[in-house]
């Protein structure tokens, strides 16, 4: 095949599946199960903070490691900040024990929309729950380049979540080339459509968003204020056109991708820039600290 014809058929491969994510957007929600969509509890997780600091541990620290992490972190001063931390999930019972009184919270870092079923090492919404996490952090960049996890995919868990009283923060984030192509914007529009399709404003309230361009993660390169304020911006937007006015202002959107003490003040200065899911950093006690202390 000539390179002519094999770029054609790339773009019309595109095309296609460009198509099939929007015709997803307009559909009515797919049923997972009965379980996945059953009605909405009765639920307002209270996150009314100004600002949020989330620490993502990714397949990170041990027992004796996490322990000494929390004995360092405890006596903070969090004050008017959410701080939630996202251990391995075996970890989070020890965590929450050794953090007792200081007011940071638990999260898990994913989870299988069902609750229950032959679905070996997958974690279900109850042993979340169970496990004391009160937050799951859903679609996040590994979670969709690595194990090939789907908009569709983590559309269910964001429900799942929702309807079990467990706080989503849904990951949104373009790789290098989409933004290099100025695709920056409808990939992010796409994921949160498709990831927040068939959420009301209701459920909205026990909702967090976070931005980390793909390309910033692990990297060391950061997003300039201004791109991580542009981006903002639009989900902010994007979260309006989905919901209403009232209910967009009210959801925290994080920033994410190589979040250090030495980028954090210039970057939560940014209006729509509520918190941070910082990783790397996160795993240093000091660092992480340093973080907060900034916000
Ligand atoms: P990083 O990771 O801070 O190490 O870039 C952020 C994340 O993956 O959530």
């Amino acid at each position: 095949m000539n390179e002519d014809k094999l770029k054609k058929m790339i773009e019309r491969m595109v095309r296609d599946a460009m198509a099939v994510n929007e015709a997803n957007v307009k559909d009515p929600p797919i049923a997972g199960s009965a379980d996945v969509r059953k009605p909405l509890h009765n639920f307002k997780m209270n996150i009314n903070k100004e600002k949020m600091i989330a620490a993502n541990w990714k397949m990170n620290m041990t027992t004796g490691e996490a322990r000494v992490f929390a004995a360092k972190v405890k006596s903070m001063n969090i004050d008017r900040k959410e701080v939630v931390i996202f251990p391995p999930i075996y970890l989070a019972p020890m965590m929450i024990n050794a953090l007792a009184g200081s007011g940071i919270r638990i999260g898990a870092q994913n989870m299988h929309h069902e609750i229950r079923g032959a679905f070996t090492s997958e974690i279900s919404p109850l042993m979340v729950k169970d496990a004391g996490c009160e937050f799951v952090i859903l679609g996040h960049s590994e979670r969709r380049h690595i194990f090939n996890e789907k908009d569709h995919d983590i559309n269910l868990k964001v429900i799942s979540a929702i309807n079990h009283g467990i706080v989503p923060i849904l990951c949104v984030g373009e790789t290098l080339d989409q933004r290099e192509q100025n695709a920056t914007f409808r990939i992010i529009r796409n994921q949160l459509r498709l990831g927040l399709n068939g959420t009301t404003p209701r459920q909205s309230t026990s909702l967090v968003v976070a931005y980390e361009p793909v390309w910033a993660i692990g990297t060391g390169r950061t997003a300039t204020p201004e791109q991580a304020r542009n981006v903002h911006s639009f989900i902010r937007e994007t979260l309006t056109q989905i919901y209403d006015y009232s209910t967009a202002r009210d959801i925290l959107i994080l920033y994410g991708g190589s979040v250090t003490p030495e980028n954090t003040e210039s970057l939560i200065k940014e209006k729509d820039i509520d918190g941070f899911l910082v990783g790397g950093a996160s795993l240093s006690p000091d660092k992480f600290k340093r973080i907060i202390e900034l916000c």
